[in-house]
Parts: C-alpha cells; sequence; structure tokens
C-alpha cells in the first residue's frame, strides 16, 4: 500500500457473529496489506465502524461512536463505515457528518485496500452486493482460537416484515462445498477445535459435493466431521421452515455436531407469526422442537423472541408465554420490537405503546432467566468435556464451553484449547463450574 501514513488500524464491530466473522476477515485483509491492529482507537490511522442495523436508533449510535474519533487537537483517523449501517443508511450518513472518509456495504468489504486508495482524494462508497463471492478476493485464514466461526452462507430471502437484513445483507447465497471445506482445514491447521458454521440462515446451505451430488447443510456437516483434529461443529442461525428432517437425524447421528440448537421462533401466537411472514406455526414449531428432542434427548435448545410487535395482544403475549413454557429454552435472545425503517411492518398502523412493550419483555425474560438456570442446575452433577477459550477474571480461573453451550468456569492448570473433562458442580444464572477430572483422549492426536 503506497499510504505510508496508514499503518495501524482499529476495528470496532457491532451486532450478530456474522459481523465478528467479517471483523476479523477485514482485519487479515488489512494486515496482508502489511497494516497493523491496534487495541484502541485513539492510536489507529484507520478505524473501521462494522455496524448492526437490526435494531434500535442504529445510526443514532453510529454517529455517537463516530464523533467520539475526534482528538484532542481536532483531527480524527481515517474513518471506514461497514457493515449493515453503511449499506442501508451510508449516503445519509456521508451527507450528515464529514468525518467518514469510505462507506462499505458488507457485501464489498474485500474492496477496502482499493478504497483506502481512493479516499486518499475523496470520500468513497462501495455498497455493491457482487454475485462473484468476496471470499475468493480474501487473503486465507490466519491464527484462530479454539473454537473458529466460518461463513457458509449469506442474505435472506424470508422478508419476515420486522427485518432489515434481507435489505442490507441481501438474497441467499451459499458459498461452494470446496470452499468450505478448504477454509476449514486452514482453521483446524491453525488450532481451532471447533467451528461454527454461519449464515443469516445458515439451514438455507445448498451445494454440491466433490463427486457433484447436491448436498444440504447436513451433507456439509458430516463431510467436515471427518476432518481429523476437529473435534465439535455448530452451526447458527437457523429458521424453522429449512430445518430438514436429514439436519435433525444428523443430530443424532453426528457426534461432533453438538447437542445444541438456536432456532428462533419469534412469537408463540400464530396470527402475529402470519403478521410476521414467518411461514411457519407455533404448532409446527413445536413439532420441530420434539423431533429434535426425539433424536438428540440432551439437546439443549435456543430461539429468539420479539414483543410488542404491531398488533400484539394480551392474548398473543401470552401465547409466546405458553410456546417458552412447553419448549424449555437453555437460552434465549428476546427484543422489543423496534420499527426498521423501509420494513412493512414499520408502516402499520397497530403499533404498540414502547411502555406495553417494555413490560411484556420484562415478563418474557424472567421466564426465559428461570429456564436458563434451570437448565443449568439441570446439568449439575453430568460429566461434560469442556472446551477451553478464554481466561477467567480470577488468575487461576480458565473459562470454557460445555457441549450445550453453556460457560463452564474452571480452576486446574488447563490451556486456551484443552478440551478436558469435567463433572459439573454449581450452577449460576449464566455459567456454570466444573471439577476437572481429565485430559480428554483423542484416537487422532
Ligand atoms: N425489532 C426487534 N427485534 C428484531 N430482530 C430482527 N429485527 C428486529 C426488529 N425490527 C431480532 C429477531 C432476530 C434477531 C437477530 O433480532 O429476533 O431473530
Ligand atoms: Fe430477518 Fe427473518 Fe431473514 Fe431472520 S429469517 S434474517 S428475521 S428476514
Amino acid at each position: 500500500m503506497n499510504r505510508p501514513s496508514l499503518k495501524h488500524f482499529y476495528i470496532k464491530s457491532f451486532g450478530c457473529q456474522m459481523n465478528s466473522y467479517d471483523g476479523e476477515r477485514m482485519s487479515e485483509l488489512l494486515e496482508s496489506q502489511g497494516m497493523k491492529a491496534v487495541e484502541e482507537a485513539a492510536t489507529a490511522d484507520l478505524v473501521v465502524l462494522n455496524t448492526c442495523h437490526i435494531r434500535e436508533k442504529a445510526a443514532e449510535k453510529v454517529y455517537s461512536e463516530i464523533g467520539r474519533l475526534r482528538r484532542p487537537d481536532g483531527s480524527s483517523p481515517m474513518i471506514a463505515l461497514a457493515g449493515c449501517v453503511a449499506q442501508a443508511e451510508g449516503a445519509e450518513v456521508l451527507a450528515r457528518t464529514k468525518m467518514v472518509d469510505i462507506v462499505v456495504g458488507p457485501q464489498a468489504y474485500h474492496h477496502l485496500p482499493e478504497l483506502i486508495e481512493k479516499a486518499a482524494s475523496g470520500k468513497v462508497v462501495d455498497i455493491d452486493m457482487p454475485l462473484e463471492s468476496k471470499f475468493d478476493a480474501l487473503p486465507e485464514r490466519r491464527q484462530v482460537g479454539a473454537s473458529a466461526f466460518l461463513t457458509v452462507q449469506e442474505g435472506c430471502d424470508k422478508f419476515c416484515t420486522y427485518c432489515v437484513v434481507p435489505y442490507t445483507r441481501g438474497a441467499e447465497v451459499s458459498r461452494p462445498w470446496s470452499r468450505i471445506v478448504k477454509e476449514a482445514h486452514a482453521l483446524v491447521d491453525k488450532g481451532a477445535r471447533e467451528i461454527t458454521l454461519l449464515g443469516q440462515n445458515v439451514n438455507a446451505w445448498t451445494g454440491e459435493d466433490e463427486a457433484g451430488r447436491s448436498q444440504g447443510l447436513d451433507g456439509l456437516i458430516r463431510a467436515l466431521a471427518k476432518i481429523d483434529g476437529l473435534e465439535r461443529i455448530r452451526y447458527t442461525t437457523s429458521h424453522p421452515n429449512d430445518m430438514t428432517e436429514g439436519l435433525i437425524e444428523a443430530h443424532g447421528e453426528i457426534d461432533k455436531l453438538m447437542p445444541f440448537l438456536h432456532l428462533p421462533v419469534q412469537s408463540g401466537s400464530n396470527r402475529i407469526l402470519k403478521a410476521m411472514n414467518r411461514a411457519h406455526t407455533a404448532e409446527s414449531y413445536l413439532t420441530l422442537m420434539n423431533r429434535l428432542k426425539e433424536v438428540r434427548p440432551d439437546i439443549a435448545l435456543s430461539g429468539d423472541f420479539i414483543v410488542g410487535f404491531p398488533g400484539e395482544s394480551e392474548e398473543d403475549f401470552q401465547a409466546t408465554l405458553d410456546l417458552i413454557s412447553e419448549v424449555g429454552y437453555s437460552l434465549a435472545f428476546s427484543f422489543a420490537y423496534s420499527p426498521r425503517p423501509g420494513t412493512p411492518a414499520a408502516d402499520m398502523d397497530n403499533q404498540i405503546d414502547p411502555e406495553i412493550s417494555r413490560e411484556r419483555l420484562q415478563r418474557l425474560q424472567a421466564l426465559l432467566n428461570q429456564q436458563q438456570f434451570d437448565f443449568n442446575q439441570q446439568t449439575i452433577g453430568r460429566k461434560a468435556t469442556v472446551l477451553i477459550e478464554r481466561k477467567g477474571k480470577k488468575a487461576d480461573q480458565m473459562i470454557g464451553k460445555s457441549p450445550w453451550l453453556q460457560s463452564v468456569i474452571i480452576e486446574a492448570p488447563v490451556a486456551i484449547g484443552d478440551l478436558v473433562e469435567v463433572t459439573l458442580t454449581d450452577a449460576g444464572p449464566n455459567s456454570v463450574k466444573g471439577q476437572f477430572l481429565d485430559q480428554k483422549q483423542f484416537a487422532t492426536a
């Protein structure tokens, strides 16, 4: 890169795991250009704000983030606005603040090096959604943690009436089989023992294997499970309508596929699900959840919920609480409905008073928190394998994940990347403790 002044960069990612993954890939790309990542924006020549547009006043938050980048002497680093706010509102942001130099959408960030060059002589915008994959243009994966993300699918064709994703991330596109398998091998070679396959609609992934046979996500998982050294596979986020019987059965057959599934339902009321354009019912969702429990009795289930969607009555809300009670979640994410400009639900005339949404959200979260705590308590006494991911707060503590995605705190001389056998001992609301038993032995090790 012939911009000697741009040596250090800082990337701040907001929102979903897809954005974290994109942040990592941008970081690898900039490093491949000779730049170095720094720990804080204050010492960076280039700051990338990798934004999220899914809820609330996302653009407003972005303006305050941008404002904070101004330095005491009035100068500022080069600023690149990336992610979904860039895609949805980039032009407005450029018009409103002079501080942003580059606007780059989630499908165009592989162009960052050229955009940085061009930004030297004026503001640049790249929000194209090219058909050819940005992944081909990105450098090889570098050093990764014990648990790594791998994007296999992007975009969404579902058009739920509240959601911006189909507009900011574009149509559903699956990455080719061979590229995914190659990236998985590279991740394992660099130290990953767990891979989480990512996609906005990851279970809509389709492709052809080496023999030209058409495959779904279950086929891909079966192939990845053959990689020596890869011990765990997860995938997120799924849509109920793409939950095929083959994928359900995979949960009962593939040991490396962890007993955990995040399957958003959003509401337990069929009337609201219809208005949301979810194209499934509470009953069809419950049938799926029960099938999963049949094939994998110890599966931990997770979901997303929206309260206060336009027209939601107390009865509709109660149906959501009933569905939650019936499923029994180990983990869940819940949100008050937030009207997103340009989505059909934002124009519906029966918007709910935010006070009512807030109160419903509190009741819903009380139930979900109780379920999470109950789940943690039910696991006490079980033996589990834990993948150590990071250091804990106290000097001798290490934190890892159980197969059911619980955070497990261990006090034992174990290292990041170790898979260790523990007995789960004490349950907290957000984590459990593990009594160290042994290092796991692997046939492949
Ligand atoms: N308001 C509130 N929550 C939303 N989500 C998506 N769009 C909105 C919105 N407009 C939630 C859904 C989705 C999760 C990623 O974010 O629950 O599954
Ligand atoms: Fe948004 Fe619905 Fe697509 Fe999920 S399935 S990304 S909620 S439109």
